[in-house]
Order: C-alpha cells, then structure tokens, then sequence
C-alpha cells in the first residue's frame, strides 16, 4: 500500500494524491486543489493549531492518551527519580546526557554566568513594589537583549552557546530577585558552592546568617520539580519561543516571548489559580458545592484537563508522590486536603470522566511551592526557570532546521468585502 492519501474535490470531480510522511501530510500539498485557475487553493483551518504540526521535533515526546512524557527518549519517571536538573537541562540542550567530564565541565560553565550585571539589578530596583514577579522576570529576560550586543549573532553556533549559559545561569539569579524586590528584602548574590537548586534557596531565602545552610530533601524535591518542568514539546510558550525566534530575533527577546506566554493563567499561571481556588474553597466541606458550580459552568477546576494528556499527566503523578517528603519537613499544607477531596469527587463525577479531564502537573506543584515559603504569585516564575532551558533547546532546533522560515499562518477571511471610504459628516 502506496503511503499516500487521495482526495477527491467533490466541488471538481478532480482527485489529488498526496504524500504521508511520518503520519502527516504536508499542508502545502492542499494548495493544489483548486476550483480554477483563479483560485487561492485549499488551506487546513485549526484554531489552536488543535492537529497541524508546526515543526519536526527530536527533543521531547508525549503520548496524552497513555500518560507517557520522554526527554529525548528517557521516561520522566527515571528522569524524576535518578538525575538533577542540570545534568537534565544538558540533556534537553544537547541531546545525550552528559559524560562526567562533560557534566562537570557544564556545572563550572554554568557557575561562571550566575551574576546579573549591577545595572540591571538597578533596572529590577525601578520596579514598583508590589510588581508581580512574573512581570519582572519577563522585562528583566527582554532588558538582557541589551547586555549582549552579540546575541544577535544567531546564525553562530558559539554566540548560540554563550547565550545558553548566560540563560540558563541567570534565570534563577533574576526569579529571586524578582522575589526580593516584591517583598523589599535586599537582593542576595548567588553562591556557586551550592548546588543549582541550592544556590536559588539561598538567594530567595537568605537573611543575615554569613552562609546559608541548604535543606537537603528541600534542594531535593526542588530539583525534581525543575526536572518535569524542563520542556513539553510544542505547547504555548515554546511555540511562542519558536514563532518570536523565527523572525530571527536574539534569544532573550524570544524568552521573553515565550515568558510572557507561560505568564497566563491558562499555562504557567495555573498553578498560582490552583492556589487560589483551594484558598476560595475554604474547606474540605465546601468541595461538593464548588464542583457543582464548575459543573454549571460558573468558572474552571483549576489544575484539571490539559489540551495533550487524556488519561493522565504522568508529572501530576510524580509530584503527589513527592508531596510527602517535603511536608514531612515543613509540615503539611493544609490545602492539601481540600485538593485531595476536589481529586477524589472530581475523579468519579461523569461531568469530568467523560472529559477526560484529570489533574496536571499544576495541581499538586503550588501546594509544594507554599510549603517551601514561596508566595503564589512567585509560581509561573518558578516555572519559566528550568523551562528556560526547554525553550533555548526548542529554539536552536528551530533556528538550525534548514525548513523553517518565519513563522506566518495563513487566515480564512470573513469580513467586508471591498467599499469605498466614507467621509465622516456622511457616515450614519
Ligand atoms: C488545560 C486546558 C486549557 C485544556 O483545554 P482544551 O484542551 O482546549 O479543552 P477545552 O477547553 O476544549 O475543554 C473540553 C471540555 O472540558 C471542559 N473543561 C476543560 N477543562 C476544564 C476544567 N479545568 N474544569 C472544568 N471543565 C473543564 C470544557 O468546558 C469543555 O467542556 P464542553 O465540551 O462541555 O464545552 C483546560 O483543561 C483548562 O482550562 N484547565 C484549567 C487550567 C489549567 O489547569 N491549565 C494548566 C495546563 S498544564
């Protein structure tokens, strides 16, 4: 059986065969159909780009309908359970993970690049004091554009590479300090005799004590959120990532781009809605009275559903699994209950079972974040740091696949056709 697809225009009576490639066909090859000479061609209309595929990608995998999430080929849960963020943020970069020459090698190189230029710690002084952090972070990644002149230099693979480290290692400097600001502590320089994760507890959380003391299982449970949170192939921020980058803008405008993209509450700002909602729900008695309200239609269940997973999100899975050891030192949240009674009602209501509708990788992650004393609004920043590298990775793929051009979708017009300007004392 030839890998092909025939379409018969019913419109022409004409019949058309085109390729399938990799379970696709190529949009342009609709263009052919056409009822005349005059006409355009055909198009594919997909709002939400719900089944066109943007690009061809080697660096992350994801069967929704199994619950299956790889980085470039490794299963999240081995990930989650046997590596750390960095060794991760290599592998989603460079494609394997690294040798323990390349790892050290890639630590020290990191660590060169954790400081932010004094100016622009005076840039993120400017801002008022109670801007959200996610709006320091997303100008803060812009402002840096204008740090490195050279960042421009797209098409060099070393420009490329120094840009990663710099992003990479300046990420977290700038999250903390987007979180010191808003609640007026003095900015803290990073350690680099501590871990990544260590490192970003010391600058969020340090105060007069000359070294800051790292809570091991903390450090820990912090490094595996980074790593489910590294990439998830073409969703919101990444395609935005893609799409800013593809006009072959430098990479800290693109990232900012696509921070901006994750800042919404329906991508990286659900967690923080999560937060809010299990807050708004008070107790674990109100739940049944919530649900029903979602189910009238009277706003979402946040954390719940994703575009991609319909059986279930296998980072959702990691997290609740991981919950304990951290309430085990901080003490449990709460919330959790509340979240754990929303869980359970919801997984046995009709309304969300025939939806499909399970919890995400947002669910559980705020719960975490607040036992760790980070502010809800910190959340999607918490986010964007190790999904920072998950975007550069997407984006050399993009910028170095010799088929990708500006990205520029086509529309489906539907309003006016031609009509001749009227001046303003005749028009009704
Ligand atoms: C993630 C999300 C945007 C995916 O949306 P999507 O794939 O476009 O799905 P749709 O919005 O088409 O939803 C399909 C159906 O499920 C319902 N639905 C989806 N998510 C829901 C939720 N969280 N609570 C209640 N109903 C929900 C929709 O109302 C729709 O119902 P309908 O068919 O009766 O109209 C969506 O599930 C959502 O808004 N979830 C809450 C926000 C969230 O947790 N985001 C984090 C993602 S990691």
């Amino acid at each position: 059986m030839p890998d092909t697809l025939t379409l018969t225009d019913n419109r022409t009576g004409k019949k058309y065969e085109v390729a399938i490639k990799n379970g696709a066909i190529r949009a342009m090859d609709l263009r052919q159909v056409k009822v005349d000479d005059a006409d355009f061609g055909l198009m594919s209309y997909d709002p939400a780009f719900m089944n066109t595929a943007s690009c061809q990608s080697k660096i992350t995998f994801i069967d929704g309908d199994k619950g299956i999430l790889r980085y470039r080929g490794y299963p999240i849960d081995q990930l989650a359970e046997k590596s750390n963020y960095l060794d991760v943020a290599y592998l989603i970069l460079y494609g394997e993970l690294p040798t323990a020459a390349q790892h050290d090698e890639w630590i020290e190189a990191i660590k060169l690049h954790t400081m932010l230029h004094e100016n622009l710690k005076k840039f993120m002084e400017g801002f008022h004091y109670d801007a959200h952090p996610m709006g320091m972070l997303v100008s803060t990644l812009a402002a840096l554009s204008t740090y490195y002149e050279e960042a421009k230099r797209i098409s060099d693979p070393q420009v490329r590479r120094m840009q990663t480290l710099r992003l990479v290692a300046k990420i977290p400097t700038i999250a903390a300090y987007s979180f010191r600001h808003s609640i007026g502590r003095p900015y803290v320089y990073p350690d680099n005799d501590l871990s990544y994760t260590g490192n970003f507890l010391n600058m969020m959380f340090k105060m007069t004590e000359p070294k800051y003391k790292v809570n091991p299982a903390l450090e820990r449970a912090l490094d595996v959120l980074f790593i489910l949170h590294v990439d998830h192939e073409q969703n919101c921020s990444a395609n935005a990532m893609r799409a800013v980058g593809s006009s072959h803008t430098d990479p800290y405008s693109a990232a900012a781009a696509a921070a901006a993209a994750l800042y919404g509450p329906l991508h990286g700002g659900a967690n923080e809605e999560v937060l809010r909602m299990l807050e708004l729900i008070g107790s674990k008695d109100k739940v049944p009275e919530f649900i029903k309200r979602v189910k009238a239609g009277e706003g979402r269940l946040m954390g719940f559903g994703h575009r991609i997973y319909k059986n279930y999100d296998p980072r959702a899975k990691i997290i609740k699994q991981m919950a304990d050891a951290v309430f085990d030192v901080t003490g449990k949240n709460p919330l959790l209950d509340i979240a754990l009674e929303l869980e359970r009602i919801a997984l046995q209501d009709e309304y969300f079972v025939s939806r499909k509708l399970y919890p995400n990788v947002d669910f559980y992650s705020g719960l975490i974040y607040q036992a760790l004393g980070i502010p809800t609004d910190m959340f999607p920043v918490m986010f964007a740091i190790p999904r920072t590298s998950g975007w550069i990775a997407q984006w050399e793929e993009m910028v170095t696949d010799p088929e990708q051009k500006i990205a520029r979708p086509r529309q489906v017009y539907l309003g006016a056709g031609e009509r001749n300007y009227v001046p303003v004392d005749k028009r009704k």
